[in-house]
């Protein structure tokens, strides 16, 4: 078993940095200076390869893939050729998100779902190795190790899967969350993590946000793109929301959907262990592993607040009416109608 005493976080990979996780954390001082002055430079956001093909983009800090902007951070050319080649099995479970819209959530609530209820690895594993996004550079140290069934997590849009995944029974369960919300989170994830572009103003980083120059690209073609009746039962639909309104009734169709039972008392502590205070001070959670000139929790906490509806609280009526439209026709014709439009 993974131990987290000597997990390297490559996710400093494409840094040429890795250290270990010891008693007190250690990192050189290049890597600061290295990372200031790329945010310092404010990067300018790189072209769209028209060809499709993988190349490196004119920016410093993301890299083009297919047209989508993945941060080099945690992905490079190796570990997307890993994705490209990685065998999904067939009794894999896949969360799939746009960023910023519960990924943790579900790496926190997956494991002991699959496993009758046990929080061990949970609260000894960190998240990016427990459960894996396929596309990170620490797919390929840790997913040979992960026993089955694996819980796995992408933010990969349908059509960049791997092409075992299409041919496997994999089930995947897509979490999709309010886009106004999702926007909100990634404006204070911008402003904390020094791998991602600045982001401006909020007005700036709206317009930003729509127009797709965004790690992993515009959020509509995201929810679209999962939307493929290929997938027919393969795949569970939740949303952000229902999870923060109810998570064991949510809990209960995830377990339904993957034909799974699991004891009262250990959906309990499932529910308990899943709820936003819990997950907020585990140290395996909450990206306090992570140095701080990387992602700067006094600037925000990753887990910020764990609510719904905080955009009410960041965008004027004007705004509002104009990412609404905005979105309204990113979706026309998709017929997907999401419980916050009614709002
Ligand atoms: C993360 O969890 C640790 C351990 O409970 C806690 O001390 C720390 O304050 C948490 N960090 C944040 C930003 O909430």
């Amino acid at each position: 078993m993974l131990s987290p005493s000597n997990v390297t976080l490559a996710l400093f990979h494409s840094l040429s940095l890795s250290f270990s996780f010891t008693n007190s954390l250690s990192f050189s001082p290049p890597l600061q200076t290295q990372v200031n002055s790329q945010r310092t430079r404010r990067t300018k956001l790189p072209c769209f390869s028209k060809s499709g093909q993988q190349r490196m983009a004119n920016s410093n800090l993301y890299l083009d893939y297919h047209g989508l902007l993945l941060p080099k951070i945690a992905h490079t050319e190796e570990s997307l050729n890993y994705l490209q080649n990685f065998q999904v099995k067939d009794d894999d479970v896949i969360a799939v998100t746009y960023p910023k819209s519960g990924t943790t959530w579900v790496q926190e609530i997956l494991p002991p779902l699959l496993n009758g209820g046990d929080l061990t690895s949970v609260e000894t594993i960190p998240n990016w190795d427990r459960v894996p996004w396929l596309e990170e550079t620490r797919a390929s140290v840790v997913l040979d190790k992960l026993h089955s069934p694996r819980a796995l997590v992408s933010h990969m849009p349908y059509n960049l899967m791997p092409s075992s995944f299409f041919k496997s029974k994999a089930k995947v369960i897509y979490v999709a969350r309010n886009p106004k919300d999702v926007l909100v989170s990634s404006f204070h994830f911008h402003q904390m993590a020094s791998f991602l572009e600045d982001p401006g103003t909020f007005e700036e980083f709206v317009d930003k946000f729509l127009s797709g120059k965004v790690f992993f690209g515009k959020w509509a073609d995201h929810v679209k793109s999962w939307r493929n009746p290929e997938l027919g039962d393969r795949i569970l639909y939740i949303t952000y929301e229902e999870m923060f309104q109810d998570l064991r009734q949510v809990l209960g169709r995830i377990l339904k959907f993957l034909g799974r039972e699991l004891s009262a008392e250990a959906l309990d502590r499932v529910v308990n262990h899943g709820t936003f205070k819990n997950m907020k001070t585990n140290k395996m959670s909450n990206y306090s592993l992570v140095p701080e000139n990387i992602m700067d929790c006094k600037k925000s906490p990753f887990l910020r607040k764990g609510i719904a509806g905080d955009w009410k609280n960041h965008f004027s009526p004007e705004l509002d009416a104009k990412f609404t439209a905005v979105i309204q026709e990113q979706m026309k014709g998709s017929n997907i109608r999401f419980p916050w439009d009614e709002e």
